[in-house]
């Protein structure tokens, strides 16, 4: 990055480009999570399931984007071997060995809410000293919030349909 733009950055920028990069890893692993849940997805509202999974796969991708151009400003790398996902992720990888839809919401609401933990202790950790990035987090945050919203939402509908086959 240009030296007056490092000037900004009232923290150790190290530290600031591996927490980046651990996010990095956590959008990798989602994105992979969403993208292979939507291929396998079966079961209760499919389509609709899979509708959401892809759309959030998009998403991560992006934030993948908007991390590693961030990383590459400070003058950082973004993580590049694969490899190393597992090791760096704050969120993990959940595999989804049972591909019914429930368990794939199930697992990607409890992703999403860790996601959001994430992004809230990097926003803390950044706030007064790079607001780049904390205006980056926080968008990014902010479709975190969305993604648990949309898929508890589809949760809630499947609980109701549950509800009214069983009144039925
Ligand atoms: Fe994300
Ligand atoms: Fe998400």
């Amino acid at each position: 990055m240009g030296t007056e733009g490092i000037k900004l950055i009232g923290m150790d920028v190290k530290l600031l480009i591996n927490e980046l990069n651990k996010a990095l890893a956590d959008e990798w692993l989602a994105y992979y999570q969403y993208w292979v849940g939507s291929k396998i997805a079966v079961g209760v509202m499919r389509t609709s399931v899979v509708e959401e999974l892809e759309e959030h796969a998009k998403e991560e991708k992006e934030h993948a984007d908007m991390l590693a151009d961030r990383i590459v400003q400070l003058g950082g790398t973004p993580v590049i071997d694969p490899t190393k996902w597992i090791a760096l992720t704050n969120c993990g990888y959940e595999t989804p060995s049972d591909p019914s839809t429930i368990v794939l919401l199930e697992q990607n609401i409890k992703g999403e809410q860790c996601a959001i933990r994430t992004y809230r202790k990097i926003l803390d950790m950044v706030q007064g000293k790079d607001s780049i990035t904390f205006n980056m987090i926080r968008k990014i945050m902010q479709d975190e919030v969305d993604h648990e919203d949309e898929l508890e939402a589809i949760m809630d509908d499947i609980e109701k349909m549950k509800e009214q086959l069983s009144r039925s």
